[in-house]
């Protein structure tokens, strides 16, 4: 998928998407006041913005220069930037990040394993990666309305098991993984 696939729900990201409280306040409590974070996909940055007070330094990334846009527009503390890049060729040093997070984005980017390969570079020896995908509807018919709708867009359409399979295949551990309130996401908790 290209980033200007992306680039055209820029402006109107934020109206059809709100912080959701769970995801904020699960990563919250896996931040301490001296980490360096890292969100990839961070769109127009709400997330990473949210979080800001609870650690000390943050980038949010995202190839779409769309997105990165209107999150520079934003009231920005100091602790926080915004770069353009692409998730699977990350251009930060080895171990750089503390904690690193994704929310809806793994699912899109193929194939999955370059993505993580780079995750599992760019993260300390004892750092965390918490990795938020969407799970397909618990209901049948939307099930497949769903899976329909992911294959045309050519994103990936992994369940729990093969996520699992990935994130070991690229010498990761998890540690606990569950799913969400709203049962429309698994939320993993990985360890390198
Ligand atoms: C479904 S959106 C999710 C955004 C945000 N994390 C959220 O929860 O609302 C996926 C985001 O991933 C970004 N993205 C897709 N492929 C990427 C890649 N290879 N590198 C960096 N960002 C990517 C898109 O531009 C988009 O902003």
């Amino acid at each position: 998928m290209k980033s200007t696939f992306w680039d055209r729900f820029a402006k109107s990201y934020d109206k059809n998407s709100s912080i959701n409280e769970e995801l904020l306040n699960l990563i919250r409590s896996y931040s301490m006041p001296d980490f360096e974070v890292l969100e990839i996909g961070t769109a127009t940055g709400e997330m990473i913005l949210s979080l800001a007070p609870y650690f000390a330094k943050g980038i949010g990334i995202d190839y779409s220069e769309m997105m990165i846009k209107e999150a520079e527009k934003k009231i920005k503390p100091d602790n926080i930037t915004f770069k353009v890049e692409d998730a699977t060729n990350l251009s930060f040093a080895d171990e750089s990040f503390d904690l690193i997070f994704t929310i809806s984005t793994l699912h899109v980017i193929n194939p999955l394993e370059d993505v993580l390969t780079s995750i599992h570079r760019v993260l300390k020896q004892k750092g965390t990666f918490i990795a938020i995908v969407p799970i397909v509807n618990h209901n049948w018919f939307k099930a497949q309305f769903e899976k329909s709708v992911m294959k045309s867009l050519k994103f990936n359409n992994y369940d729990v098991e093969e996520y699992i399979s990935c994130f070991e295949e690229c010498h990761f551990m998890i540690l606990d993984h569950f799913t969400s309130i709203d049962k429309k996401s698994e939320i993993f908790i990985i360890k390198r």
